[in-house]
């Protein structure tokens, strides 16, 4: 497998730093004081911008903010229009990491991979435009719509051992398969990065995976992922990496890996990651890159790769990999596991039809060469049998590289002749891209080998209930059409009445021939010089794209503010009650489109919220509407009247305020209307330092029950926040707020605490993270 028809690839951008990297280790070791280290740990300690100034206090994992240097950054189209806006509005001639963007999110299913492309392109050419002419004018390399899914593109391509990479997906573990720290951000975080500002990580906490025995049958390393994240559950990774140890992880291939650490993102982990293995050079090998291969070797041999003896883990989870069963996860869920050999009853249990309606292989999960290959042996099994799927059977291939590959090796052919539809290289059914015409509005099951499945996300159906399997049992299950199907012990009568039982699928990790590039068409110039005189594609009267205007600071010349460096009063606009995710805050599905233009996916904010003055969703009291106005209105309206008044406002929050995920959108939008300060009983943390990012104050009640005391209308002023951004109070206490009640009651004081550091700080001051890093560029 060391031969590879592809060229040899320049290798230069794409090597970590080793020499560097592993001189920072050894400062951070004098630093905190010399003790084994877990893998996860080498690689991102080996990343810490001087340690020696911002490591005073030593790394306690859970508690101590790391600042970071990333070496490169990776965006889908969906997320790189915010994050490339935001770029441009940094005031950068160049990246300062090398950085590429990937056209897969925007391309839907229908017909087929040539006219979907064709499709798709036209319907999103003016967000393609923009991404391209950002990318040239910046020289970030640009892989058109056609080029494949960012995970896949990631891995063949830049992923190396002992890297640090951001990418705008929360996938972007994926790249993990390469013994690397590879983290999905949100944009904000992206350009953190692209500008060489450090960006900031609290410390995770590691979970050590001890893997021993080998996967034998039917299990594959998609069964080992859906087995843990039913131990683990969608929460049970948060705050934490992943790390993989023990004899089971080398005799796995790297794309094996890959699919493992995808699905971290499923129980909320960080990243994922494993020691250097002989699989993950033989990959390297194969995919162009022979001279990372051999530095990362000698990296290996100074021990960087792997943990040290004795690290330490947080928690660990023993997983024996001989008696791991094929296992299937969901509905709605992808921690809800359970072992093919249960899932007949399962699902007579619950009452659900024994129908499988389609079965969807690829993704940026699970369409590597070994998957492919896997899914060919079973293809062919069933044609000889004169076997057909009895359902749709689609199929994603993650990358043109892919794509290719396969069909050169005849194995697109043995998929087709037995039914398959090979769509785009892109996400398409796994974003929802899917024009599925049956169904609609029907219960149904399917089958995919994708790694989510929350309700709608496939086809857009709440009532689809989509099961997560591997490759194979997805491919298996498709030539009986059966939930109940177990193809490790049932059979499937066969047209001439004979009985048929499969064979345990075998696949081969690596091609014989070597990757073939296909297409190069839709293929980047490698590390592009920028191009600083391209001007950026937006039209003046695009509904889809809007270059941001920088937010104005809340304090000093031209801000209005009488109160200092104090927040200038601020009105409530409203109590939200409960549970409020960032879907809640700025919603998805057909508000997508609007991802690079803020005026107008405002329009969506807190529209599904709760008012706990009414008990009403997507309801807000305007106490100052004029006689033209209404009282009450929807929360966005009432919001457009504030910033139309140039009023400042403040939002009174519930329990674990935003959590749900990295969306950046669910703090630009307040921060777009005037919001300037949010108080809650409690944030989801990523979320709360997106709001500081976009210079909202973020504060906690000290006392819960203080919550019910403000209403909408009432006023709000801060107290001694001056004091804390002088630096002459630097206490979590430092602040407290007045509330003047709208009703003419008597002011008081309510007891609040803050979490923002010395640098959150200074981008409160400057109105927002974004602004500050301007005017550091700008000196
Ligand atoms: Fe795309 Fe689905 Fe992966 S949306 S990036 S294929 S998780």
């Amino acid at each position: 497998t060391e031969a590879s028809s592809l060229p040899q690839k320049d290798c230069s951008s794409i090597t970590p730093p080793y020499p560097k990297l592993l001189k920072n280790l050894a400062t951070v070791r004098r630093v905190i004081g010399d003790r084994p280290l877990t893998l996860a740990e080498k690689i991102l300690y080996s990343h810490i911008h001087e340690p020696e100034r911002t490591l005073a206090n030593g790394i306690k994992r859970g508690e101590t903010y790391l600042q970071l240097k990333p070496e490169r950054v990776a965006m889908q189209d969906a997320s790189a229009q915010m994050a490339l806006l935001q770029f441009m509005s940094a005031g950068m001639s160049r990246c300062a990491v090398p950085a590429s963007i990937h056209c897969d999110h925007l391309i839907q299913a229908a017909e087929g991979a040539e006219k979907d492309l064709e499709r798709s392109i036209v319907t999103n050419q003016e967000v393609f435009d923009f991404l391209e002419s950002a990318a040239r004018k910046y020289g970030i390399e640009f892989w058109k719509p056609g080029s494949g899914i960012i995970h896949q593109i990631v891995l063949e391509n830049y992923a190396a051992p002992g890297m640090l990479m951001l990418g705008t997906d929360s996938h972007t573990p994926n790249a993990g398969g390469l013994g690397m720290l590879a983290i999905g951000v949100g944009g904000a975080d992206a350009v953190d990065a692209l500008t060489g500002t450090p960006w900031e990580l609290k410390a995770p906490r590691i979970i050590g995976v001890h893997l021993t025995g080998q996967l034998n049958g039917w299990a594959t390393p998609k069964d080992l992922i859906l087995h843990l994240a039913g131990k683990l559950t969608v929460r049970g990774g948060t705050g934490s990496i992943l790390e993989y140890f023990g004899p089971g992880v080398f005799n796995q291939s790297c794309t094996g890996l890959a699919t493992v650490a995808n699905m971290g993102a499923e129980v909320g982990a960080t990243t994922s990651t494993f020691p250097y293995t002989p699989g993950m050079r033989a990959y390297l090998q194969a995919t162009g890159r022979a001279p990372v291969a051999a530095a990362a070797d000698k990296a290996a041999r100074s021990g960087f790769l792997s943990p040290d003896e004795h690290a330490e883990y947080d928690e660990i989870i023993q997983i024996n990999l001989s008696e791991l069963e094929p296992t299937i996860n969901g509905p709605f869920t992808p921690d809800l596991a359970t072992p093919l050999s249960k899932f007949g009853s399962f699902v007579k249990e619950n009452g659900w039809k024994d129908e499988l309606s389609a079965a969807l292989i690829g993704s940026c999960t699970n369409s590597s060469y070994e998957d492919m290959t896997s899914v060919a042996d079973l293809a062919r099994q069933a044609k000889q049998a004169g076997l057909k799927t009895k359902v749709p059977f689609l199929c994603t291939p993650g990358s043109e590289q892919i794509r290719a590959t396969i069909e050169r090796d005849q194995i697109t052919k043995e998929l087709e002749d037995i039914g398959a539809t090979v769509l785009a290289n892109a996400c398409g059914p796994c974003i929802g891209q899917w024009k599925r015409e049956d169904k609609k509005g029907e219960e149904n099951a399917i089958l995919t080998s994708f790694n989510r499945n929350f309700k709608s996300r496939n086809d857009g159906n709440r009532l689809t209930m989509n099961f997560l399997a591997s490759p194979t049992v997805v491919t298996a299950m498709a030539f009986s059409g059966k939930l109940s199907f177990n193809p490790m012990t049932d059979s499937i009568t066969t047209p001439s009445g004979e009985s048929f039982r499969f064979t345990p699928p075998r696949g081969k990790d690596l091609p014989e021939a070597g990757f073939t590039a296909g297409e190069t068409r839709y293929y980047p110039t490698p590390t592009p010089e920028p191009q600083p005189e391209t001007e950026v594609v937006i039209r003046p009267d695009s509904q889809r794209l809007e270059r941001l205007e920088p937010f104005p600071s809340h304090f000093g010349e031209g801000s209005g503010n009488p109160r200092g460096l104090e927040l200038p009063p601020l009105k409530v606009l409203m109590r939200v009650r409960g549970k409020c995710t960032t879907d809640h805050i700025s919603a998805a599905g057909p508000w997508l489109k609007y991802k690079g233009h803020l005026t107008n996916i405002s329009e969506n904010l807190l529209i599904t919220a709760v008012n706990d003055e009414g008990g009403d969703v997507n309801v807000a009291f305007d106490h100052d509407h004029s006689p033209s106005e209404s009282e009450t209105d929807t929360i966005p309206a009432v919001a457009k009247r504030f910033k139309a008044r140039n009023q400042p406002w403040a939002l009174i929050v519930d329990e674990n305020y935003g959590e749900g995920s990295a969306r950046e959108h669910a703090a630009l939008q307040p921060r777009f209307y005037g919001c300037a300060m949010i108080v809650a009983r409690s944030f989801a943390r990523i979320h709360e330092t997106n709001l500081k990012k976009q210079g909202v104050l973020p504060l906690w009640f000290v006392d819960k029950a203080d919550y019910g005391r403000i209403g909408s209308g009432d006023v709000v002023e801060t107290l001694g926040l001056a004091d804390l951004l002088e630096g002459r109070n630097t206490s979590d206490r430092a602040i407290r707020l007045r509330v003047t009640p709208r009703n003419g009651g008597e002011a008081f004081e309510v007891p609040v605490r803050h979490t923002m550091s010395a640098d959150q700080l200074k981008w409160l001051r400057a109105g927002s993270a974004l602004n500050y890093i301007r005017a550091q560029i700008a000196a």
